[in-house]
């Protein structure tokens, strides 16, 4: 995978690991992380070899936002030039399923980042928040979107009003997170869960990722038949064969991802 400044990617077995890395300035994204970043992704997506993805940062931070440096002084035009929150738009994009695994801030761009991805794994350390009050603006990268259908409307305003953030107990109360561990084992523990969605049917995950995604987008009566057309494409290929064949003759299904 080509050389990066700003994220470290590595592999296990059949997961894809991407660490956030600008620990001075706790994983702030900048245009270059988020630009780099989007590009492993879409390598590893592209990588046959990988069945599922985990985005992390360190147990300091999985991200504080968006680089306020690097906007402080930007006006709504070169905003909208630069357009760095479309790269958002690019994780969207990624077929294969992502694990987002949070370690203490997870704030601002770095909670809409995660929020982007399919799960959430926690540290007990976690702490999640929308601060962009405190500096004068509101979320950008989906953050009042996300949220609302996430967690529902009151605790969304509250935080995005008032700059509540949610311990790692109440991310997962909330629905926000898949599970908590301790902050030794949260990324362990991550890659796991990677590791055994990456060994299941590569067609049907990309189908019940794409089925689900658009649950959040669409009329009820669109997501179902949606959902409906998905399901019967998978007839079509050879591993509903095969996992149907060896559940009735009690044995492993070998998945071949068509
Ligand atoms: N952008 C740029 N630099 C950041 C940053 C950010 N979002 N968050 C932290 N840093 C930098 C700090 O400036 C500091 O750098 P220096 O050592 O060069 O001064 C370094 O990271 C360490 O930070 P602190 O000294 O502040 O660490 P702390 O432990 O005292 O506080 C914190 C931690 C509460 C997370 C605090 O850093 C903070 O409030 N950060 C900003 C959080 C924020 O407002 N995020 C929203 C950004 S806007 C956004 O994300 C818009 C959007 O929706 C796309």
């Amino acid at each position: 995978m080509s050389p990066f400044e700003t994220i470290l990617v590595e592999t296990h077995e059949r997961v894809g690991l991407v660490r956030l890395n600008r620990p001075q300035a706790l994983n702030a994204l900048n245009n270059t992380l988020l630009r780099e970043l989007m590009d492993a992704l879409t390598e590893f997506d592209n990588d046959p070899s990988i069945g599922a993805i985990v985005l992390t940062g360190n147990e300091k931070a999985f991200a504080a936002g968006a680089d306020i440096k690097e906007m402080a002084d930007a006006s709504a035009v070169d905003m909208l030039q630069r357009d760095a929150i479309s790269q958002f738009d690019r994780i969207r994009q990624v077929k294969k399923p992502i694990i987002a695994a949070v370690s203490g801030w997870c704030l601002g761009g770095g909670n809409e980042l995660a929020m982007s991805c399919d799960m959430i794994v926690a540290s007990e350390t976690a702490r999640f928040g929308q601060p962009e009050i405190n500096i004068g603006v509101i979320p950008g990268a989906g953050g009042t979107q996300r949220l609302a259908r996430t967690i529902g409307k009151a605790m969304a305003m509250e935080m995005v009003l008032n700059n509540r953030t949610l311990t790692a107990e109440e991310a997962l109360q909330f629905g926000l997170v898949n599970h908590m561990f301790p902050v030794e084992t949260y990324l362990e523990e991550a890659v796991k869960l990677a590791g055994e969605i990456a060994n299941r049917a590569p067609l049907a995950l990309r189908l019940g990722k794409e089925a689900i995604d658009h649950a959040l987008d669409s009329f009820l009566s669109e997501g179902l038949a949606d959902e409906r057309r998905a399901f019967y494409l998978l007839f079509a290929s050879s591993d509903q064969k095969e996992g149907m064949t060896a559940f009735i003759e009690k044995r492993k299904p070998e998945w071949k991802g068509y």
